[in-house]
C-alpha cells in the first residue's frame, strides 16, 4: 500500500494545498540537556480555493509554538527544518525561504538607514528591477497602504509611528506579490484603535492581492475578525486543538465587533482557551 503521507494533499479541483503540515514536530536542542518540544504532531491543511486566498488565524497563548509554525512555513532557521514530519507549500516540501512566501513580523523590521521608499522597493531592487520602474511601483504601494507618497516617501523609519512602520512593512512584503503572506503578531504592539485600522487595511489589500494569509495572534477578537478559519493552539506541548470556521471579514472591524455572532464566537473561543489552559496547568501540577 502507498503511504498517504508521501503524497501532497490536494483540494479544490485537484490543486495542491497552499500549506500543509503532516505530523510536524519541532524539538529545539534535540539530544542535548536543554531539549525542548516546541510543537508536537501538528497537522493541518490550508486549501487552495479558486479565486479566494483564505486568511487563517493561529490563536494561542504565548509559547504554544505559533512563531515556530509560521517560521517553518517561511523556511527560516532554526525553526526550519522540522525535527519530524513534512511541511509543504503549494505541493512542494519547504527547503528554505522562497519568493512565493512573504513575512511581516511584530517588531518593526525596516532598515533604519533607508527611506520609506527605499524600504518598500528593497525586494524589487534585489530582483534587479530598474530604478524608475521600482520607484513608480513603490510610490503606488505607499499610497495603497494609506501613507502619503509625497510626504512620507522620503522619511526615515525613526520619523514614523508604529502604525506607519507596519504599513511600510506590509507594502514591502506585498509589492513582491507572494502567494503566501505570513504575519507574526504584526499588530501586537499597536494601540487598539490603530490595530483596528490595520485590520481593515489588511482585509482591503488581501482582497486585492488574493494571497493566502497565515496570521498569528493572541487576540481572540483579531483572530475571529480576520480569519476564514481559526486554528486554536495549546501549550505543553504546542499543538493544534481546534479548527473553527468563522465568517470572512465582510465589513469594517468596528462594525463586525458590534454584531451578536461575533460576540458569541469570541466568547466560545475564550471559554475553549481557558479550558485548554486549565488542562495544561493540571499536567504541569502532576509533573510537579
Ligand atoms: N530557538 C529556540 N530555541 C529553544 N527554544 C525555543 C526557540 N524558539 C522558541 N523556543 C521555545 O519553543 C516554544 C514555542 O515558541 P514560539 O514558537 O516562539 O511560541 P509563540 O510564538 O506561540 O509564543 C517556547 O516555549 C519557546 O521558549
Ligand atoms: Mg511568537
Amino acid at each position: 500500500m502507498s503511504d498517504p503521507a508521501a503524497q501532497p494533499a490536494t483540494t479544490d479541483a485537484g490543486r495542491p494545498a497552499v500549506v500543509e503540515f503532516r505530523d510536524v514536530t519541532k524539538i529545539y536542542g534535540a539530544g542535548t540537556p536543554r531539549e525542548y518540544v516546541a510543537i508536537s504532531d501538528v497537522s493541518f491543511t490550508i486549501p487552495d480555493v479558486v479565486d479566494h486566498g483564505e486568511i487563517s488565524s493561529f490563536l494561542g497563548p504565548s509559547g504554544c509554538g505559533k512563531s515556530t509554525v509560521l517560521r517553518l512555513v517561511a523556511g527560516l532557521a532554526p525553526q526550519h527544518p522540522p525535527t519530524n514530519g513534512t511541511v509543504r507549500v503549494l505541493g512542494h516540501e519547504v527547503r528554505g525561504p522562497g519568493a512565493d512566501r512573504g513575512m511581516v513580523f511584530q517588531d518593526y523590521t525596516s532598515f533604519d538607514n533607508r527611506t520609506v521608499l527605499d524600504n518598500v522597493v528593497f525586494g524589487l531592487e534585489c530582483r534587479g528591477v530598474p530604478r524608475p520602474q521600482r520607484e513608480a511601483e513603490g510610490l503606488e504601494w505607499i499610497a495603497k497602504v494609506g501613507l502619503n507618497p509625497r510626504r512620507d516617501a522620503a522619511k526615515y523609519p525613526h520619523e514614523l509611528s508604529g502604525g506607519m512602520r507596519q504599513r511600510v512593512a506590509i507594502a514591502r512584503t506585498l509589492i513582491l506579490r507572494p502567494r503566501v503572506i505570513l504575519m507574526d503578531e504584526p499588530f501586537g504592539a499597536l494601540d487598539p484603535a490603530t490595530r483596528l485600522d490595520m485590520q481593515d487595511l489588511l482585509v482591503k489589500l488581501w482582497r486585492e492581492v488574493q494571497a493566502t494569509v497565515l496570521f498569528v495572534t493572541h487576540s481572540v477578537e483579531e483572530a475571529v475578525y480576520l480569519g476564514d478559519r481559526v486554528f486554536v493552539m495549546a501549550t505543553t506541548p504546542g499543538r493544534i486543538v481546534d479548527e473553527v470556521r468563522t465568517p470572512a471579514a465582510a465589513a469594517p472591524a468596528r462594525q463586525v465587533q458590534s454584531e451578536p455572532w461575533f460576540h458569541e464566537q469570541v466568547n466560545a473561543l475564550h471559554a475553549r482557551i481557558e479550558q485548554v489552559e486549565a488542562a495544561a496547568r493540571r499536567i504541569d501540577e502532576t509533573r510537579g
